[in-house]
This record gives C-alpha cells, structure tokens and sequence, in this order.
C-alpha cells in the first residue's frame, strides 16, 4: 500500500470537482506531498493556491483550502485536515489507520509493496564490458546500477531482462591476436590462459606510440596500425583469426566471472557484439531498400532529419544526429550493431521498455540509434537512456582520463573488503572499552562480513549518488560506519536482529500474528509513519529509474529508528504490551532494511 497514492485518491473527486481544467488535477494531485515538518503532520496538500488562481480566487486560497476539505469523502486513513498559512492543507493519519497498516505489512513477505497495475516488460542493457581487457571503473557503475533496477522492476512485479552486451569484437581482439602471434610465453598460456592473455593485453597496450589508446580510427602507429590489420581480418572471417578468437574468448569471460560473483550480480543474457555481426549486412540492407539509408562517397548513411547526410564520423557528432551504418572500407559501426541489437530484442521479448545503462558520454549515440530505431519501425516500445556521471578520483579527475586509465576491480574490491574489517575491528574494540558486550567472530565470519560490508560498501557509495552526477569515489568515505553508509544500514539491521537474539524472542510470532501497536512516544509514530513509507520509496525509484530514492529513504528510516531508539527502551518498555509492539517495529525495521538493501543488490549477515 502506497500511502501517497491512497492520500492522493481521497482528494481525486474533491479537486476534480473544483478544478475548473480538468487537465490540470494530475499537477493539484502532484502538489500533496510528504510533510517538510513533522509538526504540520505526515502529509501536506498545497494545491489550494494553484487552485485558486485557477477559479480567478487568487485572494483566497485559504477559503478554497477549505471547500477542497469539505468535498473530501468520509475516510477512516485521515484525522479533520487542517488549513494553515495562506492555504495549506496539513494531514495527519488516524492512529488506527497507522496500526491497521503496520499489522498489515507485518504479515506481508513484500512489506506492503504491492504488485503493479500495469505489468511491463522491460530489457536492461547492462555493465556491457569491453572483455579481453580489465574493467574499466564505468562499467562497475553501469552493472551496479544496472543490476539495481533489474531487482527494483522485478520486486514490483515487472518481467525484467537482463542483457549484458558485451564489447567482443572489437581492437582489444586484434591486440590479443597480434600479442599472442608475436609475444606468447607458450608455457604460460598453456598453465593460465587467463593470466597470459592479461598480462599480453597489457604488455602491447604499453608498447603503443600512445600507451592505453585502444580507440579505433586512424593511426601513425605501426604497431597499433598490426592490431587495426588482425581485427580487420578477424572481421572479414579469417580462419586463424576466427579460431584464436574462439579460443581466447572463455579465457576472456572467466577474467570477469570473480567480478560479477563478488558483486552477487547474475546477468540473464550475455549476447555482445559478436553475436551482432552476422545480421549487419541484412540491417544495412534492409536499411537501405527502406530508403532510410543511403549510399554515399562509398558509405552507407542515415541523414539526419534535416536531410544532412554526415560525410566523417566527426559530423556525426553534431546536435541532430545523422548515423554511418558502413563505412567507405567496408566496416560497420557500432550504431549498426545497436540497431541490431535492438530489432533483435525486440523480436525475441517484445518488450515494452528498452533502457541502457550507460555512461553519460554515450548520450548522443543513443539519441541516434533510438531515432534512427523508431524510423526504422521500431515504434511503441519506450526508449531510455539511464545515463550516470563518471566515477572521480580523490583528486576529482574521472578515473578514465588518468595514466592506466582502468584500475583493477578485483583489487578495488579487495581495499574495500580489508578497510571495511578493519573499521569493524576498530569500532568492537571501542565499543569493547567502554563495556559494552560486543559480538566475537570467528575468522571465517569475520571473512564473511568483510566481504559483504566491502562490496556493500562499493555499491551503495554508487547507488546513494543521484546517478546523473559525477561522484568522487573514496573508500575511506564511503566505508565509514557511521553516516549514510552501507556499514551503518548493515550495523543497524544486526542490531535489531540481535534485540531479539537478547531478549530470546522468536520473530515468527511477531510476522505471523502481529501484536497491537501501541504509540505512546513521538519517536515511535515518526517511526511508524517511516516504515510504511517503504512502497512510496520503491515506487517513486522505479518511475525514475532512480535507485538513490531508495538510499535516501533508508537514510530517513536509520534516523527514525536511532531516535526511537534512544527514546524508546524496547525489552525494558514499561509494559510487556507496549514490549511486544517496540518489538514488532524493531522486527520491521530489521526487515525493511534487508529489503532495501536487497533491492540494491547489498547483502547484510545477521550478527556483527
Ligand atoms: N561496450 C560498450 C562500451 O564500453 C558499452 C555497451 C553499451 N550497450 C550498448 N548496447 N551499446 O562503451
């Protein structure tokens, strides 16, 4: 149950019959909003001004303010509204409403978040690594992200695929194929292909004119001129080329396995662009006898709808996108392979929604594609971009603009998984000296929480950024154990679980036959009102794709809860009544969490 959507339906008919613009009510209904201030109550509907304005009342708001409060239908959710100022409306649940709502998420496995009406189904591009060569920084956003709105739009009932389109066809190919023809250590490969083809990778990349230029186009290079040549073969189908690429290709997919299991991120499909190439000549093709393309100078074009047809790659980094399909040498580009890509999505899951979780850079490239995808028949299915901002260094530079360009993940992960132990380590060992009876790990638990409070750490850092905005990434930051940090969501969780675990009490008879609420202090309704907030939170970061909607709400519900929890003693409450319903929200809270983070793809344990 969606608290802000059950408070907007009450007002539906009153503004409806008020508003003299019917088209106008979505924007009055838009205007009743969680209140700013808990002491002007839960909610707070301001749309007695626009209202006014609209009825040419302009001086009288307050009056309107009324009127709309009059026209409102007999509930049992909301207390008499109130008119403050110069027309607001404040809102205040009824307390049996708020204990009839907790009872009922208690027993719900989905905490009161409820199916969509309208299912969709929906195709993720996600993470979409180049392979052959260590992951760059962009693509963990692009699969943490990414991964998050599989499980969002999952959670809420919508069919999801998760395709991870992986950059396999490309130069790093023709680095590798050189690299081993010229460079092999033949022992070495026979012992770890893996380690081998890395280490190549890196040894020719550094022998480069450039080091680390890997981009395609034109070059004075010789060297990297030898890779363009062996991609180009590899490319036109020859056999020695095509065979190392088969070859090298599992070695290249186990180099991101470790990565994607430390992350616990399981991706449906992995189609990349190999799997692309032998459908481009039917796209331009079919491109072409559709009129949509043309040939030009020996080049097959889209013009732009200004009937500008792009001469250079250059050119087609102009505002209204024009597209290369093939180019004069007879090479396709990786617009041709998106539009592939996507008549085959679409044949295959007829989705209803195509979105991309790609770096902001790639905007206008999808601006292309999707133009150029709806030209070519592909209307009705929704088209986004999910861009995010770089990924910073302490420094402020995008990690991909600095020497090395990439840096390794796995160590990454590593750093953060040992900094997280260590902040544990040093908070037991303070909690420890002033008395306080702290849980004793053992090594292999102690492994566990490093683990999952590491790469807890990693992701949520990612996901509590507005996804548009760069973000500076600082592990000590972003592994502090106190703040709106992972740790802290983590640290909180096993508090509430270890109340329990204290108090011997078994959660099932909380979930299974909920004890009544009793709300005898501030901090518990503002608790109360938080935990039943979660769907509004869910909902709000899937119409968005906007997964730092649901860090945002953890943070307020962390806050409510210390506060509660400072107020509020739980298995010493002053009844065994009032016990029971501290309990029931200390369970919620633990339970909510879990949840949250789940959706988020951040594990937690149940002791530390
Ligand atoms: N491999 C690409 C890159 O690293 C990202 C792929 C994004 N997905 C797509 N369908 N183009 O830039």
């Amino acid at each position: 149950m969606n608290l802000l959507t059950q408070i907007r339906s009450l007002f539906e008919p009153a503004l409806t019959a008020l508003a003299p613009d019917q088209a106008k009510v979505p924007d009055l209904l838009a205007a009743i909003k969680p209140a700013s201030n808990a002491d002007h109550g839960d909610y707070q509907a301001n749309c007695a001004m626009a209202l006014a304005k609209a009825l040419n009342r302009p001086k009288e708001a307050q009056q309107i303010a009324k009127e709309i409060i009059a026209a409102l239908p007999a509930n049992d959710v909301l207390e008499e509204p109130m008119v403050a100022g110069p027309g607001f409306i404040n809102l205040r649940l009824k307390p049996d409403f708020l204990a009839k709502a907790i009872a009922a998420i208690a027993t719900d496995p989905k905490l009161g978040v409820e199916p969509t009406k309208k299912p969709k189904t929906f195709v993720i591009d996600l993470s979409g690594p180049n392979v052959a060569k260590p992951l760059h920084v962009g693509h963990l956003r692009s699969t943490i992200i990414g991964d998050a709105l599989v499980r969002i739009l999952r959670f809420l009932g919508h069919t999801v695929i998760g395709d991870n389109h992986l950059g396999d066809w490309g130069l790093q190919f023709g680095i590798l194929i050189h690299g081993y023809k010229n460079f092999r250590d033949e022992a070495a490969f026979k012992a770890d292909p893996v380690r081998e083809l890395a280490r190549l990778y890196i040894h020719i990349n550094k022998l480069f004119k450039k080091p680390d230029d890997d981009e395609e186009g034109a070059t004075d290079d010789p060297l990297k001129r030898a890779c363009q040549e062996e991609t180009a073969k590899l490319h036109a189908g020859d056999p020695e080329n095509l065979a190392l690429w088969v070859q090298f290709m599992p070695a290249c997919l186990e180099m991101l396995r470790p990565i994607y299991e430390r992350l616990d991120v399981k991706i449906d499909h992995a189609l990349g662009e190999s799997f692309y190439n032998p459908m481009l000549p039917g796209v331009v093709e079919d491109m072409l006898a559709k009129k949509i393309a043309f040939e030009s100078k020996g080049a097959v074009v889209i013009p732009n709808a200004k009937g500008i047809i792009p001469q250079t790659e250059e050119e087609q980094q102009k505002e209204e996108p024009p597209a290369i399909l093939r180019k004069r040498d007879g090479a396709f580009t990786y617009t041709t392979t998106d539009l592939a890509t996507i008549k085959h999505r679409i044949e295959t899951w007829k989705p209803d929604a195509l979105l991309y979780v790609v770096g902001a850079p790639q905007s206008l490239h999808f601006k292309t594609v999707f133009a150029q995808a709806r030209r070519w028949g592909c209307e009705g299915a929704e088209f986004q971009h999910v861009q995010f901002g770089s990924m910073l260094g302490t420094d402020r530079k995008p990690f991909g603009a600095r020497k090395g360009g990439t840096i390794e993940l796995m160590s990454l992960l590593d750093d953060a998984a040992k900094l997280s132990l260590q902040k544990y380590e040093e908070n037991s060992a303070a909690r420890r000296a002033v008395g306080h009876k702290v849980f004793e790990p053992t090594d292999a638990e102690k492994q566990e929480i490093a683990e999952v409070v590491g790469a807890g750490a990693v992701k949520y850092a990612d996901l509590s950024q507005n996804r548009t905005t760069d973000y500076v990434f600082d592990l000590d930051k972003m592994t502090a154990t106190i703040g709106n940090t992972a740790a802290y969501m983590q640290y909180a969780h096993a508090r509430c679980r270890s109340i329990f675990r204290e108090g011997g009490v078994d959660e099932t008879s909380v979930r299974t036959n909920p004890p009544a609420l009793i709300i005898s202090h501030a901090a518990e309704r503002a608790l109360v009102l938080q935990l039943l907030r979660f769907p509004e939170a869910v909902e709000a970061a899937a119409a968005d794709y906007l997964p730092h909607l649901i860090t945002s709400y953890l943070w307020d519900l962390a806050k409510s809860y210390s506060v509660f929890f400072e107020n509020c003693p739980v298995l010493k409450a002053e009844s065994p009544g009032l016990k029971d319903s501290r309990l029931l929200l200390v369970d919620l809270v633990s339970r909510v969490i879990k949840q949250a983070l789940d959706l988020l793809g951040i594990r937690v344990v149940e002791r530390m």
